[in-house]
């Protein structure tokens, strides 16, 4: 490959010898020399005057939010819209999995709900594209923004009084974090802490309903998972930025009286989901007749997870939201203590993947291309299960789909959304 010196002067000896002559040619005095000094200052001049012309002018059309169009958008957005016990939510990651099917629960019961998604390229932002204008149809609206954007997230609660935060915004993945460690720190470290000073600052303060995590059990061994087990020793930096987030929240509750519910999800699955996720991207390899990877711990043992139906976590997400109880400062000062919960959202009944790729091959009547290899140490657990009494408990969680279900549901709605015709994937 020619490097970039080599394209902008060809090597041809013949041609830089002429360039040189000319080059000698037009210095040959000392008046023109003085010319083309003063030539290319008003060159730089009148470039470095461009530039910042174009950077306002950049600022300004690219901004995707603010002006009065949009404000009325948000505040209508916002309205609750029932007589008793409505709430005013702020849902972020709306264009997300998890955050979507949040959305539209809680405005079909005629909540009040805002979204905020930043449509970064984690995973194909068509689909998240397609979402919104899910959401959009049912008189959601979503703001195009980043969590970590305070002047943004300001503006918003100034202009919706939300009673309550559903944060869902987040990296995931566990093995995408050794290749952009950074994007793990932006949005589950720096976005959260943004998010919660705003929220603390703001004026009443709003009840916060977070996404943790299962992976924080890490290398735990004791089965099922309940809450109170060891969480420091985290697998992945997913893992451990999770679990930060969770002694953040921590803080902040304690500080400044924010009621805060942290819910450590165990694989969620469903329709519109992640296709980052196993059971998504198996689905798109068999119905194009190519391998899957399938990981197995060691000695060969199947690993297998606690898979979660969307519609199941949703109900744990709402009824979280419900018996938050309400955060007790305001202004940036406590007057009480307030809520800190944490929840497990699983199902309670842990499926090895070997068998979840079988209920696929099932549904999807194409038998799959399996390829077996040991697990590698990089971020992922050998199994979750969970223990979900303290939800049942709090808020009467009860899952009610089991992996067959769901997976039914979920290649019915991935043939209806890619179709059957897969060479466009
Ligand atoms: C997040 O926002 C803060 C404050 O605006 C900024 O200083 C910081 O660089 C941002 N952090 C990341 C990781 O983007
Ligand atoms: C499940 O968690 C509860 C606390 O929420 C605990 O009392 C119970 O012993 C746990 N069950 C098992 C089987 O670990």
């Amino acid at each position: 490959m020619p490097s970039l010196e080599e394209e902008l002067f060809p090597s041809t000896p013949g041609k830089f010898k002429d360039r040189n002559r000319h080059f000698h040619r037009c210095f040959a005095s000392t008046s023109t020399m003085f010319l083309w000094a003063l030539f290319l200052i008003a060159l730089t001049a009148s470039y470095i005057c461009f530039q910042s012309f174009m950077d306002s002018g950049n600022r300004y059309f690219t901004a995707t939010w603010g002006g009065h169009h949009w404000e009325k958008n948000v505040i209508n957005s916002a309205q609750i819209r029932r007589s008793h016990g409505g709430m005013s939510v702020l849902v972020t990651g709306a264009a997300g999995f998890v955050g979507s099917h949040v959305s539209l629960a809680l405005k079909k019961r005629g909540d009040g709900v805002v979204g905020i998604d930043n449509f970064n390229n984690y995973y194909d932002p068509s689909l998240k594209k397609a979402r919104k204008n899910l959401l959009n149809q049912n008189s959601i609206f979503i703001v195009d923004g980043d969590i970590n954007d305070s002047k943004l997230l300001v503006k918003l609660f100034d202009i919706a009084r939300f009673t309550h935060v559903m944060h869902l915004a987040a990296q995931a993945g566990v093995r995408y974090a050794m290749e952009n460690p950074g994007s793990y720190i932006h949005s589950n470290i720096a976005g959260l802490v943004t998010l919660l000073e705003v929220c603390k600052n703001s004026n009443p303060q709003p009840a916060i309903v977070w996404a943790s995590s299962s992976s924080v059990y890490g290398l735990n061994e004791k089965v099922p998972f309940s809450e109170s087990d060891r969480t420091d020793q985290p697998a992945s930096l997913y893992a451990a930025t999770k679990k930060a987030g969770e002694e953040i929240t921590h803080t902040y509750n304690h500080i400044y009286g924010l009621s805060i519910t942290g819910l450590r999800f165990f694989t969620v699955y469903g329709p519109w989901g992640r296709p980052d996720m196993a059971y998504f991207s198996f689905t798109r390899n068999i119905l194009q007749g190519k391998p899957i990877t399938v990981y197995r711990g060691k000695n060969r043992v199947d690993l297998a997870r606690d898979f979660t139906y969307i519609d199941d976590v949703v109900k744990g997400c709402i009824g979280s939201l419900d018996t938050s109880g309400k955060s007790t400062g305001s202004g940036g000062k406590k007057r009480g203590p307030a809520p800190y919960r944490i929840f497990n959202l699983g199902n309670t009944s842990p499926v090895t993947v070997p068998m979840m790729v079988a209920m696929l091959e099932k549904h999807l009547k194409v038998k799959a291309k399996k390829n077996f290899v040991v697990m590698p140490g990089n971020g992922d657990v050998p199994f979750t299960h969970a223990n979900i009494s303290s939800a049942r408990k709090e808020f009467g969680y009860k899952p009610t789909t089991d992996l067959q279900t769901g997976l039914k549901k979920f290649v019915k709605w991935y043939l209806s959304y890619y179709g059957y015709d897969q060479g466009k994937l």
